[in-house]
Protein backbone atom coordinates (compact mmCIF):
# COMPACT_ATOMS: atom_id res chain seq x y z
CA UNK A 1 0.00 0.00 0.00
CA UNK A 2 1.58 3.09 -0.74
CA UNK A 3 1.90 6.19 1.61
CA UNK A 4 0.66 8.82 -0.60
CA UNK A 5 -2.45 6.90 -1.29
CA UNK A 6 -5.62 9.04 0.51
CA UNK A 7 -7.69 8.38 3.21
CA UNK A 8 -11.16 7.45 2.72
CA UNK A 9 -13.83 8.84 5.69
CA UNK A 10 -17.71 8.21 5.10
CA UNK A 11 -20.74 9.10 6.86
CA UNK A 12 -24.49 8.73 6.26
CA UNK A 13 -24.36 12.44 5.52
CA UNK A 14 -22.55 15.73 7.01
CA UNK A 15 -21.96 14.83 10.60
CA UNK A 16 -18.87 12.78 9.87
CA UNK A 17 -17.09 16.17 9.05
CA UNK A 18 -16.79 16.21 12.63
CA UNK A 19 -14.84 13.36 12.57
CA UNK A 20 -13.19 14.34 8.91
CA UNK A 21 -11.94 17.59 10.23
CA UNK A 22 -10.48 15.89 13.90
CA UNK A 23 -8.59 13.84 11.03
CA UNK A 24 -7.09 17.05 9.28
CA UNK A 25 -5.65 18.51 12.46
CA UNK A 26 -4.20 15.63 13.60
CA UNK A 27 -2.44 14.43 9.87
CA UNK A 28 -2.52 17.89 7.85
CA UNK A 29 -0.52 16.32 4.73
CA UNK A 30 -2.96 13.32 4.18
CA UNK A 31 -5.29 13.23 1.05
CA UNK A 32 -8.74 13.20 2.20
CA UNK A 33 -11.78 11.37 0.38
CA UNK A 34 -15.48 12.34 2.20
CA UNK A 35 -18.23 10.45 1.32
CA UNK A 36 -21.48 11.65 2.31
CA UNK A 37 -24.47 9.17 2.23
CA UNK A 38 -27.02 12.20 2.20
CA UNK A 39 -29.01 10.34 0.09
CA UNK A 40 -29.95 7.73 2.84
CA UNK A 41 -29.73 9.90 5.92
CA UNK A 42 -30.34 9.12 8.70
CA UNK A 43 -28.68 5.95 9.27
CA UNK A 44 -29.38 6.13 13.01
CA UNK A 45 -33.67 4.87 12.32
CA UNK A 46 -32.38 1.94 9.95
CA UNK A 47 -31.74 -1.69 9.77
CA UNK A 48 -28.79 -3.22 10.46
CA UNK A 49 -28.81 -5.02 6.89
CA UNK A 50 -29.77 -1.69 4.94
CA UNK A 51 -26.76 0.13 6.66
CA UNK A 52 -24.60 -2.87 5.69
CA UNK A 53 -26.09 -2.61 2.06
CA UNK A 54 -24.89 1.08 2.14
CA UNK A 55 -21.49 0.40 3.46
CA UNK A 56 -20.57 -1.95 1.01
CA UNK A 57 -21.33 0.48 -1.98
CA UNK A 58 -19.80 3.57 -0.56
CA UNK A 59 -16.67 1.18 0.34
CA UNK A 60 -16.85 0.08 -3.37
CA UNK A 61 -16.37 3.82 -4.26
CA UNK A 62 -13.55 4.62 -1.87
CA UNK A 63 -11.63 1.60 -2.72
CA UNK A 64 -11.62 2.57 -6.22
CA UNK A 65 -10.11 6.05 -5.66
CA UNK A 66 -7.54 3.62 -4.24
CA UNK A 67 -7.36 4.32 -0.23
CA UNK A 68 -5.38 2.85 1.77
CA UNK A 69 -7.20 2.92 4.84
CA UNK A 70 -11.06 3.40 5.51
CA UNK A 71 -12.59 5.51 7.72
CA UNK A 72 -16.24 4.55 9.28
CA UNK A 73 -17.18 8.17 10.92
CA UNK A 74 -20.54 6.80 11.71
CA UNK A 75 -21.35 5.56 14.84
CA UNK A 76 -24.30 3.63 13.57
CA UNK A 77 -22.60 2.68 10.33
CA UNK A 78 -19.52 1.47 12.46
CA UNK A 79 -22.32 -0.62 15.17
CA UNK A 80 -23.99 -2.02 11.88
CA UNK A 81 -21.19 -3.04 9.48
CA UNK A 82 -17.74 -2.77 10.43
CA UNK A 83 -17.19 -6.42 10.77
CA UNK A 84 -18.61 -7.33 7.26
CA UNK A 85 -16.48 -4.15 6.10
CA UNK A 86 -13.76 -5.87 7.53
CA UNK A 87 -14.66 -9.41 5.67
CA UNK A 88 -15.32 -7.51 2.38
CA UNK A 89 -12.62 -5.27 2.14
CA UNK A 90 -9.83 -8.01 3.52
CA UNK A 91 -6.58 -7.10 2.01
CA UNK A 92 -7.30 -4.44 0.05
CA UNK A 93 -7.63 -1.62 2.68
CA UNK A 94 -7.59 -0.90 6.26
CA UNK A 95 -11.06 -0.31 8.31
CA UNK A 96 -11.26 1.85 11.04
CA UNK A 97 -14.08 3.20 12.95
CA UNK A 98 -15.17 5.27 15.56
CA UNK A 99 -16.04 3.03 18.05
CA UNK A 100 -13.27 0.63 18.85
CA UNK A 101 -10.90 3.92 19.35
CA UNK A 102 -13.46 4.88 22.17
CA UNK A 103 -13.82 1.46 23.62
CA UNK A 104 -9.90 1.26 23.73
CA UNK A 105 -9.45 4.86 25.33
CA UNK A 106 -12.49 4.40 27.92
CA UNK A 107 -11.31 0.50 28.86
CA UNK A 108 -7.81 2.29 29.86
CA UNK A 109 -8.26 5.78 31.46
CA UNK A 110 -12.01 5.23 32.66
CA UNK A 111 -10.77 2.00 35.65
CA UNK A 112 -13.60 1.19 37.47
CA UNK A 113 -15.95 3.92 36.25
CA UNK A 114 -19.74 4.73 35.51
CA UNK A 115 -19.30 5.19 31.89
CA UNK A 116 -22.54 7.14 29.89
CA UNK A 117 -22.89 6.39 26.67
CA UNK A 118 -25.38 8.36 24.30
CA UNK A 119 -25.81 7.66 20.46
CA UNK A 120 -28.71 6.84 18.14
CA UNK A 121 -30.60 4.03 18.10
CA UNK A 122 -29.22 2.02 15.49
CA UNK A 123 -25.59 2.35 18.00
CA UNK A 124 -27.42 2.30 21.22
CA UNK A 125 -29.96 -1.03 20.33
CA UNK A 126 -26.72 -3.07 19.28
CA UNK A 127 -25.40 -3.13 22.45
CA UNK A 128 -21.77 -2.69 21.08
CA UNK A 129 -20.45 -0.01 23.75
CA UNK A 130 -21.43 -1.61 26.69
CA UNK A 131 -20.34 -5.05 25.34
CA UNK A 132 -17.15 -3.90 23.57
CA UNK A 133 -16.12 -2.10 27.37
CA UNK A 134 -16.87 -4.66 29.74
CA UNK A 135 -14.99 -6.84 27.77
CA UNK A 136 -12.16 -5.47 27.93
CA UNK A 137 -12.42 -4.22 31.30
CA UNK A 138 -15.13 -6.10 33.75
CA UNK A 139 -14.34 -3.28 36.09
CA UNK A 140 -16.61 -1.11 34.24
CA UNK A 141 -20.42 0.04 33.97
CA UNK A 142 -21.46 1.34 31.01
CA UNK A 143 -25.05 2.56 30.75
CA UNK A 144 -26.18 3.55 27.42
CA UNK A 145 -29.16 5.89 25.88
CA UNK A 146 -30.73 6.54 22.57
CA UNK A 147 -31.25 10.14 22.43
CA UNK A 148 -32.82 9.99 18.47
CA UNK A 149 -34.02 13.36 18.74
CA UNK A 150 -30.15 15.25 18.69
CA UNK A 151 -29.91 14.78 15.27
CA UNK A 152 -32.22 16.46 13.85
CA UNK A 153 -31.98 19.35 16.16
CA UNK A 154 -28.58 20.08 15.53
CA UNK A 155 -28.95 19.60 11.64
CA UNK A 156 -32.06 22.41 12.16
CA UNK A 157 -29.18 24.78 13.69
CA UNK A 158 -31.00 24.08 17.15
CA UNK A 159 -27.58 24.62 19.56
CA UNK A 160 -27.83 26.99 21.88
CA UNK A 161 -31.46 28.34 22.39
CA UNK A 162 -34.33 27.38 24.76
CA UNK A 163 -35.55 24.00 23.07
CA UNK A 164 -32.35 22.34 22.47
CA UNK A 165 -31.66 23.06 26.38
CA UNK A 166 -35.37 21.16 26.84
CA UNK A 167 -34.29 18.15 25.21
CA UNK A 168 -30.50 17.84 26.49
CA UNK A 169 -31.65 17.98 29.78
CA UNK A 170 -34.58 15.99 29.36
CA UNK A 171 -32.24 12.92 27.68
CA UNK A 172 -29.18 13.91 30.45
CA UNK A 173 -31.77 13.86 33.02
CA UNK A 174 -32.62 10.35 32.03
CA UNK A 175 -32.93 7.91 34.94
CA UNK A 176 -30.05 5.47 32.83
CA UNK A 177 -27.22 8.24 32.94
CA UNK A 178 -28.05 8.67 36.88
CA UNK A 179 -24.48 8.69 38.61
CA UNK A 180 -22.35 8.98 35.74
CA UNK A 181 -18.43 9.85 36.04
CA UNK A 182 -17.92 10.19 31.90
CA UNK A 183 -19.93 10.39 28.97
CA UNK A 184 -19.42 8.98 25.51
CA UNK A 185 -20.84 11.29 22.49
CA UNK A 186 -21.34 8.53 20.53
CA UNK A 187 -22.96 10.13 17.50
CA UNK A 188 -20.80 12.21 14.88
CA UNK A 189 -23.25 15.19 15.75
CA UNK A 190 -22.93 15.68 19.35
CA UNK A 191 -19.80 17.55 19.72
CA UNK A 192 -21.66 20.24 18.06
CA UNK A 193 -23.45 20.73 21.70
CA UNK A 194 -20.77 19.21 23.61
CA UNK A 195 -20.29 22.76 25.64
CA UNK A 196 -23.89 22.51 26.60
CA UNK A 197 -23.39 18.61 27.61
CA UNK A 198 -20.42 19.53 29.60
CA UNK A 199 -22.76 22.73 31.09
CA UNK A 200 -25.61 20.53 32.67
CA UNK A 201 -22.98 18.28 34.37
CA UNK A 202 -21.93 21.97 36.21
CA UNK A 203 -18.14 20.30 34.07
CA UNK A 204 -18.39 17.41 36.52
CA UNK A 205 -18.85 14.73 34.29
CA UNK A 206 -15.68 14.31 31.34
CA UNK A 207 -17.39 14.28 27.77
CA UNK A 208 -15.66 11.83 25.34
CA UNK A 209 -15.88 13.08 22.05
CA UNK A 210 -14.92 10.17 19.61
CA UNK A 211 -13.40 12.54 16.34
CA UNK A 212 -10.39 13.12 17.91
CA UNK A 213 -9.92 9.78 19.39
CA UNK A 214 -10.15 8.31 16.25
CA UNK A 215 -7.77 10.47 14.81
CA UNK A 216 -5.68 10.13 17.54
CA UNK A 217 -5.72 6.30 16.92
CA UNK A 218 -5.83 6.72 13.31
CA UNK A 219 -2.65 8.88 13.77
CA UNK A 220 -0.59 5.83 15.58
CA UNK A 221 -2.06 3.42 12.96
CA UNK A 222 -0.47 4.79 10.02
CA UNK A 223 2.46 5.26 12.24
CA UNK A 224 2.66 1.91 13.35
CA UNK A 225 2.59 0.62 10.29
CA UNK A 226 4.73 2.96 8.39
CA UNK A 227 1.83 4.43 6.02
CA UNK A 228 2.05 7.89 7.31
CA UNK A 229 2.15 10.11 4.22
CA UNK A 230 5.95 11.53 3.93
CA UNK A 231 4.86 14.30 1.56
CA UNK A 232 5.69 17.96 2.99
CA UNK A 233 2.63 19.59 1.53
CA UNK A 234 -0.92 20.05 2.60
CA UNK A 235 -3.75 17.36 1.96
CA UNK A 236 -5.49 17.94 -1.04
CA UNK A 237 -8.92 16.89 -0.11
CA UNK A 238 -12.31 16.04 -1.87
CA UNK A 239 -16.02 16.24 -0.23
CA UNK A 240 -18.66 13.82 -2.12
CA UNK A 241 -22.17 13.35 -1.43
CA UNK A 242 -25.33 11.53 -2.60
CA UNK A 243 -27.49 14.12 -2.33
CA UNK A 244 -27.08 18.25 -2.82
CA UNK A 245 -29.06 20.44 -1.45
CA UNK A 246 -28.49 24.09 -0.28
CA UNK A 247 -28.70 22.64 3.52
CA UNK A 248 -26.32 20.34 3.35
CA UNK A 249 -23.81 22.65 1.93
CA UNK A 250 -24.27 25.32 4.70
CA UNK A 251 -24.66 22.36 7.47
CA UNK A 252 -21.48 21.46 5.88
CA UNK A 253 -19.47 24.33 7.19
CA UNK A 254 -21.22 23.84 10.74
CA UNK A 255 -19.74 20.50 11.06
CA UNK A 256 -16.46 20.81 9.27
CA UNK A 257 -15.89 24.01 10.87
CA UNK A 258 -14.38 26.51 8.03
CA UNK A 259 -15.42 26.30 4.25
CA UNK A 260 -15.88 22.99 2.54
CA UNK A 261 -17.05 22.37 -1.32
CA UNK A 262 -19.20 19.68 -1.28
CA UNK A 263 -19.36 17.56 -4.97
CA UNK A 264 -22.37 15.37 -5.49
CA UNK A 265 -21.68 11.91 -7.04
CA UNK A 266 -24.47 9.75 -8.14
CA UNK A 267 -23.45 6.22 -6.74
CA UNK A 268 -27.05 5.29 -6.82
CA UNK A 269 -29.35 5.17 -10.04
N1 LIG B 1 -23.86 9.70 11.65
C1 LIG B 1 -24.84 9.13 12.55
C2 LIG B 1 -24.13 8.52 13.75
O1 LIG B 1 -23.02 8.89 14.10
C3 LIG B 1 -25.86 10.14 12.98
C4 LIG B 1 -26.80 10.58 11.88
C5 LIG B 1 -27.63 9.46 11.33
O2 LIG B 1 -28.45 8.88 12.07
O3 LIG B 1 -27.45 9.14 10.17
O4 LIG B 1 -24.66 7.64 14.37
Amino acid sequence: MQKSAPIGIFDSGIGGLTVAHAIKNALPNENLIYFGDTAHLPYGDKSTATIQAYAVKIADFLLQQGCKVIVIACNSASAAANELLKEYVASRATIINVIEPMVKHVAEKCEGQSVGVIGTKQTVNSGIYPASITSLNASMHVKALATPLLVPMIEEGFLHNRIAHDIIDKYLGDATLDGIESLVLGCTHYPLIKKEISAYYKDGVKILDSSTITAEFLKDFLVNNELLNDSEEQGHDRFFVSDLTDSFAHSAKLFFGEPVVLEKYQLWE
